[in-house]
């Protein structure tokens, strides 16, 4: 299995890789204004970046800590290196950050069809919670809320 090295977005530079991403992965791409305010953001964002050993970016988790919960906005992984670890250890470095920071509990939205993002929360712990009707665009499709409580439990 190789090992992914997790790393905290560190420079506006790298907003271009997570861009790429971004836009291979969702029909809603975040942009690079977003990206820079959230670099911004001390104290509450938080990007971290998973990177192959030549340096570059595969895949990136983007939470906010709002009081006592992780709101994760975005989990991607580059298309050719996904099903190979990525998300998982995104997931546990940013749950196991946001567990350091005080954080209880862990939410998201996930869209009522991305079965591969619903297993993968599921293996987690999150279950899901409360649907946003039409909360996506793109095409139009439901949100599922989910939570994972207990985050100081384990990863
Ligand atoms: C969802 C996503 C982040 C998963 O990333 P990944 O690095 O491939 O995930 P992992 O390799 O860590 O997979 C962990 C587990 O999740 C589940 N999973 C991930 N992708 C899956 C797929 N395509 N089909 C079925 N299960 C899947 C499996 O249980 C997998 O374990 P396994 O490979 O041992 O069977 C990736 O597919 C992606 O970037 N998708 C587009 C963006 C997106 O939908 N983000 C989530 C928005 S809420």
């Amino acid at each position: 299995m190789v090992t992914w090295r997790i790393e905290p977005l560190a420079s506006p530079r790298q907003i271009d890789e997570i861009l790429t991403i971004e836009e291979a992965s969702f029909t809603n791409p975040w942009t690079r204004e977003m990206y820079l305010a959230d670099l911004d953001n001390r104290g509450v964002s938080y990007c971290f970046t998973a990177q192959g050993e030549d340096g570059h970016i595969v895949g990136f988790c983007s939470v906010w800590r709002v009081a006592d919960e992780i709101h994760i906005n975005n989990l991607a992984v580059k298309p050719e290196f996904r099903r190979r670890g990525v998300a998982t250890a995104l997931l546990t470095h940013a749950l196991a950050e946001g567990a350091r920071l005080g954080a209880q509990r862990a939410t998201l939205e996930v869209r009522r069809s991305n079965e591969a993002a619903r297993l993968l929360y599921e293996r987690f712990g999150f279950v899901v919670a409360g649907i946003r009707r039409g909360y996506y665009t793109k095409p139009i499709e439901d949100a599922l809320v989910l939570w994972r409580e207990s985050l100081k439990r384990d990863k």
